[in-house]
């Protein structure tokens, strides 16, 4: 961690780094998830969900990637093998629907999956707005996609 970074951190870094490995783990099993029901349903309509769940899984992993690169940046380094992974994470998703052509059951669980998320950079938010500039801008850009994204669930969870 450089001098300058250091110096312009008004938070206990630590608690910064575990902020972020628990929203670095939220977001790997986000990812996971998604690619997992990409690889799954099947039905009437499922190819177009398919289609936006291996989009989004993606849209997961680049989030992933930018929480890694500040989690480095503060002298950090995030989570390597899955158990870790899933023990950080605040947002445990439950098991995908064991009827793969339940699509309502699917979108409800993608969802609560980006709710959950959208309640832990809001609070995040909170705790950061004057103590750290940088983690702050993160997060708020994570928020702001995962809204986009919650809008899109609920349309699709309209039409179903
Ligand atoms: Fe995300
Ligand atoms: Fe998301």
């Amino acid at each position: 961690m450089g001098k300058k970074a250091r110096e312009i951190i008004h938070a206990n870094v630590n608690k910064v780094l575990k902020d972020l490995t628990a929203v670095y783990a939220d977001e790997w099993l986000a990812h996971h998830l998604f690619w997992h029901l990409a690889q799954t349903l099947r039905g009437i309509g499922a190819d177009t969900l398919r289609t936006q769940l291996a989009k989004q899984s993606q849209g997961e992993l680049e989030h992933a990637e930018k929480i890694a690169k500040r989690i480095v940046q503060l002298g950090g380094s995030p989570p390597a093998v899955w158990d870790a992974i899933a023990k950080a994470a605040n947002c445990k998703p439950s098991p995908p629907p064991s009827d793969r052509t339940n699509l309502e059951a699917a979108i409800k669980l993608v969802l609560d999956t980006e709710r959950c998320v959208i309640d832990v950079y809001n609070s995040l938010l909170g705790k950061y707005r004057n103590i750290d500039h940088v983690t702050y801008e993160l997060v708020e850009d994570l928020l702001i996609d995962e809204l986009e994204e919650e809008e899109v669930w609920e349309n699709y969870l309209a039409k179903v």
